[in-house]
This record gives C-alpha cells, sequence and structure tokens, in this order.
C-alpha cells in the first residue's frame, strides 16, 4: 500500500495521471509536439483568464529556476525581496547569487507581507522589481497579494512584480489580473497534483521587454529565448515531454472543475482543517493570513507527528512535520491538489482515533 500524501508536495498524484506519462515518446521539434505544447499554453491561459499581454509557459524544471529567471532576466539593478519564510529566504539568496544588489523586506516566520509594509519600503528605494510569495509553505502563511498588486500598480508601475505562486497556483486564487502582478509561477508537484518537474509561468510583456533589456541572461534562465521559442509552440531545450501529457490532462480536468469550484474546494478543505486545530491546537499563521493549500499548525499539546505518521503509515497516509526551525513546534497537512473535504474528514478523523482527541 503506498502512502496518500498530505505533506504540502509533492502531493498526491493520481493513478490517470501517472498513466498519462507512458505516451510513447515524440520529438520535440515535431508538429505534433507543437500541437500538443500549444494545445496546453492555450488551456492554462484560458484556466487563468489570461489578457492578451499576459502569455503562459512551461519549463522543465522545478519552481526554483523562476528565482533564477528573475535573478538573471528581470532584475536590472536592484530588487526588494519581502521575506516571511523559508522560501522567500531562498529566493532573495538566489537573485543575489545571480549578482543583483537584493533588499530585503523581512518580517517574523508566522506573519503576512502586508501592503503598507511594502509602501514604506519601496518609496524612495530605487527598485526595479519586488518579489513577494503568495503562500509561504514553510509557515502556510497566505500575503494579500491582491492588496499589494493593486498598490505597486498605483504607485510604481514601473517596478515589475514577481509572485511566487508556487504552492497555490491551481489551487488557491491566483489570477494575475486580480493580482496585478507581472509575473507568477507554480510548480507541477503541488495544486496541479502531478509529479515534480515543470514550473508553469505566466509572464506579461511588459517583463519580456524588461529581460530584453538586461544583459547576462544565462541560457535556461533567458525569458526572450523562452519566449522566442513559445512563439513556435516550443520550448529551447528538451522538455520533459511525458509530463506535459499529464499537464494536458490535469488542464483539462481544472477546466471541467471549473476555476471558481477548484478554488472553493480548496477553500472547504482550509477551513474544515483549521476548525479542528483551532480546537485541539492553535494555528501558527497570525489569524486572517492563513493559506487554504497547507495548515501550518502550532503544536500545543507536544503530539509525537513522527509517532503519528507511522500509524498513519499502517493506514495509507502521510502529513509533515514542521519546516526547519519550527520542525518539531509546529505540523503542516497539505491540501492540495486532487484532495477533497471528504478525504481531508477521514484522515483528521484517523488523527483523532490514534491522538486520543475528542
Ligand atoms: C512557496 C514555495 N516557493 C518555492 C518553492 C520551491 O519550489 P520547487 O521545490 O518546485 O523548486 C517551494 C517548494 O516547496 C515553495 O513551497
Amino acid at each position: 500500500m503506498h502512502k496518500k500524501l498530505l505533506i504540502p508536495g509533492p502531493t498526491e498524484v493520481s493513478q490517470e495521471m501517472l498513466n498519462e506519462q507512458t505516451h510513447f515518446l515524440i520529438g520535440h521539434r515535431e508538429k505534433e509536439f507543437s500541437d500538443l505544447y500549444g494545445g496546453i499554453t492555450a488551456k492554462i491561459a484560458n484556466f487563468f483568464e489570461l489578457p492578451p499581454d499576459c502569455k503562459p509557459t512551461i519549463t522543465t524544471s522545478s519552481g526554483t529556476l523562476w528565482f533564477d529567471i528573475i535573478g538573471r532576466s528581470i532584475v536590472k539593478q536592484k530588487a526588494l525581496v519581502c521575506v516571511n519564510g523559508a522560501f522567500s529566504q531562498r529566493c532573495a539568496q538566489t537573485i543575489k547569487a545571480c549578482g543583483k544588489e537584493t533588499d530585503v523586506l523581512e518580517v517574523e516566520m508566522g506573519k503576512a507581507i502586508k501592503p503598507e509594509m511594502v509602501a514604506e519600503r519601496l518609496a524612495g528605494g530605487n527598485y526595479d522589481t519586488l518579489t513577494v510569495c503568495h503562500n509561504e509553505t514553510s509557515t502556510g502563511v497566505r500575503s494579500p497579494i491582491a492588496e499589494i498588486g493593486k498598490m505597486v500598480h498605483k504607485e510604481h508601475s514601473d517596478i515589475i512584480f514577481a509572485v511566487d505562486a508556487v504552492s497555490s497556483m491551481a489551487g488557491d486564487k491566483t489570477l494575475p489580473s486580480e493580482f496585478n502582478c507581472d509575473i507568477i509561477f507554480g510548480s507541477s508537484q503541488k495544486c496541479f497534483a502531478l509529479p515534480p518537474g515543470l514550473a508553469i509561468g505566466l509572464v506579461n510583456d511588459r517583463v519580456i521587454e524588461r529581460a530584453k533589456q538586461i544583459p547576462n541572461r544565462g541560457a535556461y534562465t533567458d525569458l526572450v529565448d523562452i519566449f522566442e521559442f513559445e512563439k513556435k509552440h516550443q520550448t529551447p531545450f528538451t522538455p520533459n515531454v511525458s509530463l506535459l501529457y499529464a499537464l494536458n490532462r490535469r488542464m483539462d480536468l481544472l477546466l471541467e472543475e471549473t476555476y471558481d469550484k477548484v478554488y472553493q474546494r480548496h477553500k472547504d478543505m482550509a477551513n474544515y482543517t483549521q476548525q479542528w486545530a483551532r480546537k485541539h491546537f492553535a494555528m501558527f499563521p497570525e489569524p486572517g493570513y492563513e493559506s487554504i493549500t497547507v495548515s501550518c499548525i502550532q503544536n500545543t499539546q507536544n503530539k509525537n507527528v513522527k509517532d503519528l505518521n507511522q500509524k498513519l503509515a499502517e493506514k495509507g497516509y502521510m502529513i509533515s512535520g514542521g519546516y526547519g526551525k519550527f520542525a518539531d513546534k509546529t505540523f503542516r497537512i497539505g491540501h492540495m491538489g486532487e484532495w477533497n473535504l471528504q478525504g481531508i474528514k477521514e484522515v483528521i478523523g484517523l488523527i483523532d482515533s490514534i491522538w486520543g482527541l475528542q
């Protein structure tokens, strides 16, 4: 029996999606490939309601490549990176490692990034790029991106606003038009409920124009090159064709379910999990900023999560401990991708009986 994953990525992948990857291979310079790839990007554009100046692309990589793309192809001189957890921290380190000046707006773990904080730092800072993580997977915090985007759009329209939606895209609401962002990206192994290996980026024309002005964009991280190939419905380098077949099917399923229902399903799972967490423990994120794809719970009863996972494994499930320095103080339940409320209720019922919670 395999363990069904309720960790915040990789998440559970259905047999149907695994089977989709068993197609015979095709050449990635063939028409058959362009038909497949162009079909997927059209479905992505439809699902995320992309305006004509915003285009999707799919990289054969995990989401982290997009930190490098920002560092190499988007930041001209100086970025403001908002840090409220381990992944946004990594974003800051990566942009710096690409040789770009990087200022950090850091808030305590468990707290969200708020528009007024960002506005204060942007004023007079001479930044050309801003990055914020929508859903900090390490702490289960969801930052108010639409409010930040509104402020940036109004007061700093020259700044490129990049959003890490690795663990929220295709689960939570992440429409570029509602976020007023210029670039947003997610990973296949999270809410898309596929194996790791693809990242989905939604990028507006302003970003590509910016990229054209930037020297030393690298090869795999060259956004101009990526979008030159997009014109032919191709990728610059050999893509993971097998995973693209699975993504094609996933986009069909997401479109069938509809954007609003996908969001509502995730919200229902989060509400149930978080009500349960508040009854027996406490939520880690500051109130009002809880993620709807991963619940990060303070382990106020000092329960043994490793022991719980061993018992859950016997029933075919796995949840997650905390991240980094909060490894023992928190635990996380990922409710993203193919999960639904019924499944979450069953697993929480099992946790209740294992831990003797009533
Ligand atoms: C919010 C966030 N950003 C970035 C990453 C890195 O993405 P990947 O593991 O796909 O490289 C993760 C991974 O968990 C994440 O949760």
